[in-house]
């Protein structure tokens, strides 16, 4: 198997406009699609290119296949030329920052550079803070699949 390259250095917190990753967060949450939870989600990256990629929930009727905004910002990221996540912010329906759910930080952990740096309930943490001792592509490579 073949996974990109990361070769961006590690984010720094300070350098990171959150207030601005926090309002393209809650400007996606807004086109969220959730008539059964009613718990809109909004989530905004920026990535290596420098460029803010978002995305909202997505529900469905058969409840289970259920699109976090996670997936959509993961799709919006490839879609818009690939490379990987350097920041993170999540909100709910009140703009209020929220963690991403736990298959989601599997989900932004393969695409995320080392020390990709979210906006948490308890400050800001790197993605390895977040899912210690993660599995990913490594594992895979290392077996030889
Ligand atoms: N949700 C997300 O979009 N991301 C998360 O990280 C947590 C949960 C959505 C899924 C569902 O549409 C709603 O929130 C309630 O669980």
């Amino acid at each position: 198997m073949t996974v990109e390259p990361v070769s961006a250095p590690k984010p720094d917190a300070e350098s990171i406009d959150w207030e601005a990753l926090r309002a393209a967060a809650t400007a996606a949450m807004r086109n969220a699609y959730a008539p059964y939870s009613h718990f809109p989600v909004g989530a905004a990256a920026l990535a290596t290119d420098g460029r803010i990629v978002a995305g909202c929930n997505v529900e469905n009727a058969s409840y289970g296949v259920t699109l976090c905004a996670e997936c959509s910002l993961v799709s919006g990221l490839h879609m818009g030329g690939g490379g990987q996540l350097v920041a993170f912010s999540c909100v709910d329906g009140n703009g209020t920052v929220l963690m991403p759910c736990g298959r989601c930080r599997q989900l932004l952990f393969e695409h995320a550079v080392p020390g990709m740096l979210l906006e948490t309930v308890s400050g800001i943490r790197t993605i390895e803070e977040v899912l210690p001792d993660a599995f990913g592509p490594r594992q895979l490579i290392e077996f030889g699949a």
